[in-house]
């Protein structure tokens, strides 16, 4: 069946089978191979992007689903020189080893802090339970979301929050 999706701003319209799940059509139709596939069954969040502006994970959702829809993936979230404040945020403060983890991480993230610009280190990992990191042990993940909390409040680069 044809569907029509807006990725990162700009439509795409493929032919998929009905059982084509958002995140190979971002991978293997797209090519956009930022969202990770960590286990297929909704529980590592690697695979998380942004859906109508609401942090889903695409593992979950069929492509079909999505027909007219706003999908935003990591690609879209800033550039190598321009990065968005939580990229910075886990650069600065080292929150990824192996990086599988971190566009999952950036974009459940993202969600958080348009809702909750000023989250506390508890709301952050709770917020943040359904991502699994096998290499930091989260400690310098909260710092980066917190580090980026900082640089969105305007005394860093002054990025508004995402969507
Ligand atoms: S691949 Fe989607 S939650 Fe793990
Ligand atoms: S940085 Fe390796 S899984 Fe998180």
């Amino acid at each position: 069946m044809n569907v029509t999706v807006n990725v990162n701003g700009k439509p795409y319209t493929r032919d998929v089978e009905p059982r084509t799940l958002l995140v190979h059509f971002l991978r293997e139709e797209l090519g956009l191979t930022g969202t990770h596939v960590g286990c297929d069954t909704s529980q590592c969040g690697a695979c998380t992007v942004h859906l109508g502006g609401n942090a889903v994970k695409s593992c979950t959702v069929l492509a079909v689903q999505c027909d007219g829809m706003d999908v935003k993936t990591i690609e879209g979230m800033g550039t190598p020189a321009e990065l968005h404040p939580l990229q910075t945020g886990f650069w600065e403060e080292h929150g990824l080893q192996c990086g599988f983890c971190t566009p999952g991480m950036i974009m459940a993230s993202a969600e958080l802090l348009k809702h909750n610009p000023h989250p506390t280190e508890e709301e952050i990992r709770y917020h943040l339970e359904g991502n699994y990191c096998r290499c930091t042990g989260y400690h310098n993940i909260v710092k980066a979301v917190q580090h980026a909390a900082k640089l969105m409040k305007g005394d860093g680069t002054g990025q508004a929050a995402d969507d």
